[in-house]
């Protein structure tokens, strides 16, 4: 019994097989359970030599069967350790870091540049009303600018008579400036907004930053100041020309158009010779700011407005508006920003 114990331990190879012949032997109806039973048959004499014999096989079989146990479970801990092992010299899986699109990398830029001149982030609701984003901005009804701006009118009718409108601009934020926030202030306004136009150079949705200042004694002066020190800090060229030419918005006055200087061949910016549009400002028409409440006597301000993916377009050689809204992938890794 006991050589062939010693065999079939050694032919099993898990605890599973192991246990089977630990049962097989030592178990209730095991083998040397069953020779131990046979002992009450024998004489007391008999008994006591052939009991002896066969305790000593029971702790030899027992001894045999724990030693057993001791080398399969050290063998499967050494079989999960190697299949369970770490390679710390793997590289790492590429990681999915997403990357900045332009339009919100120009606006953080503009937040940081307005931002330590003083300025504030004020935002309104991309439908807007058509007072607020005409009449209050001394745009009146039937007026040839409500047209040119290609609106959106949404069928409802709000309060008043006033017709919901996708915001054809970000200025009728400057109305809720005016009308909510305590004088003097300065904010910026990235928006979207929305003009029924679509072709390689427009889409029915794209972005503006408008910018306000209200405060005693402002002048062209501080327009024409902030405007050049913003154009030079975000295009990063010290000397840019910077251009004020006299235009008309219903709401300032006198209103300009600024441009910039480059190249319109090249398609670089600074001296190269040729001027490029790139907003629109003025002093704030003391009709706009009647209509908010405000006393043009006592205050006086200057605004300004422009297209984000216009300057981006420029900042960064994109060729194409519609770029900006196809969400390739390919195009965000090549214009994208790391965060
Ligand atoms: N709202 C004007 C536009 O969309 C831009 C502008 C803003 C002009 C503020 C003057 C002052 O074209």
């Amino acid at each position: 019994l006991k050589s062939e114990t010693e065999a079939a331990l050694a032919a099993a190879t898990d605890l599973r097989a192991w246990d089977a012949i630990r049962v097989g032997v030592l178990g209730k109806s095991g083998r040397l359970t069953g020779l131990l039973k046979e002992l009450g048959r024998l004489s007391a004499e008999e008994r006591r030599e052939r009991g002896a014999a066969l305790n000593r096989l029971k702790e030899e079989l027992t001894a045999l069967v724990e030693a057993r146990r001791l080398d399969l479970e050290a063998a499967a801990l050494d079989a999960r350790l190697a299949a369970e092992r770490i390679d710390v010299t793997l590289p790492p899986r590429p990681s999915a870091t997403g990357l900045i699109h332009p339009i919100s990398r120009t606006m953080d830029e503009m937040a940081a540049i307005f931002g330590a001149m003083g300025f504030a982030i004020a935002e309104g609701p991309d439908i807007e009303n058509d007072w607020l984003n005409f009449s209050a901005l001394n745009i009146p009804a039937h007026h040839s600018a409500r047209e040119d701006m290609d609106t959106f009118y949404l069928p409802a009718q709000t309060p008043g008579g006033r017709r919901p409108v996708l915001r054809t601009h970000t200025s009728p934020v400057q109305a809720r400036s005016m009308l909510g926030r305590e004088l003097p202030f300065r904010v910026i306004v990235p928006g979207r907004t929305y003009r029924a136009d679509h072709d390689a150079t427009h889409s029915p949705m794209f972005h503006q930053v408008e910018g306000l200042v209200l405060d005693r004694n402002i002048t062209l002066g501080h327009l024409k100041g902030c405007l050049i020190d913003f154009l030079r800090s975000f295009f990063g060229i010290s000397d840019l020309p910077v251009r004020f030419r006299s235009s008309y918005f219903p709401f300032t006055e006198p209103s300009m158009e600024v441009d910039i200087g480059w190249n319109r061949k090249t398609g670089e910016l600074g001296g190269g010779g040729d001027w490029l549009e790139i907003l629109g400002s003025g002093m704030v028409h003391p009709k706009v700011l009647a209509n908010c409440g405000i006393d043009p006597r006592e205050w006086q301000g200057f605004a300004f407005g422009m297209g984000i993916e216009r300057v981006t377009m420029l900042k960064h050689g994109i060729p194409d508006l519609r770029t900006f809204y196809e969400s390739d992938i390919r195009w965000l890794r090549h214009y994208g920003f790391n965060p």
